[in-house]
């Protein structure tokens, strides 16, 4: 049996970039769970489905194969054995993951491979729902959080980085919308639990992001 970490919070807090340092410090899994999601997001997308049409849903389910495969040291998402990584960090993709996210279905089979990931080795996994549904068990579980101006100011920034040219305006507006999907969906919504220490990142650098991170890691006892 491992340990696990989960960092859970909205888009733009720094999971991702969390996650990464402290699985490097702590010489552990790293699991990017929104991957798998997206994944499902861009199959979604490719196959034209309706997350209205349950029973399409339901088939298709049945019949595609989403997993995280080591390529260079990395775990990246595959989607029917293609390595996916490239076309899944897109706002249309994330905008489409978040609608198939709220089906019940969907969330079954994805956190059935979060478990499989994290089978007998020491586990830090990052998403929306994974100290609150996915690992209830975990033994530290953080929740990362910053004002929705800052993170709408960084995803801007990370997309005109990436040549995405929009406005902060809409920006703000696609991080909004998606908070709101995430967190008002009826299966396994976005919550901060009691036994979550949540960490505002609004002001804080990445370093000191990491410092209260590994300061929690050894208040647990994990190292
Ligand atoms: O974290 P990331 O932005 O890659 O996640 C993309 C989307 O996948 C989220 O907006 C959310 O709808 C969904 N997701 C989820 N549960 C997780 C991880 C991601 O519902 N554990």
């Amino acid at each position: 049996m491992g340990y696990k970490i989960t960092i859970d919070g909205p888009a733009g807090t720094g999971k991702g970039t969390l996650a990464k340092s402290l699985s490097e410090k702590l010489k552990i899994v790293n699991v990017d769970s929104g991957s798998l999601y997206r994944a499902f997001g861009l199959y979604a997308i490719r196959m034209n489905l309706d997350p209205n049409n349950i029973e399409k849903l339901e088939e298709a389910l049945a019949n595609v194969e989403i997993e995280l495969k080591e390529v260079d040291g990395k775990l990246l998402p595959h989607l029917n054995n293609e390595n996916v990584e490239e076309y899944i960090r897109n706002e249309e993709v994330a905008k489409t993951t978040s609608k198939f996210a709220s089906i019940k279905q969907v969330r079954e089979y994805i956190a059935v491979r979060q478990r499989r990931l994290a089978e007998g080795r020491n586990v830090i996994m990052e998403g929306r729902d994974i100290g609150s549904s996915v690992f209830p068990d975990a033994e530290l579980k953080i929740f990362l959080n910053a004002d929705v101006q800052e993170r709408a100011n960084r995803r801007h920034k990370q997309l005109l980085e990436k040549g995405e040219i929009i406005s902060y305006e809409k920006a703000l507006n696609m991080i909004e919308t998606r908070d709101r999907a995430d967190m008002t969906r009826e299966v396994s919504p976005l919550i901060k639990t009691e036994d979550m220490i949540e960490i505002d990142t609004t002001n804080l650098s990445i370093d000191e992001v990491v410092e209260k991170a590994m300061e929690l890691v050894k208040m647990k006892g994990l190292i």
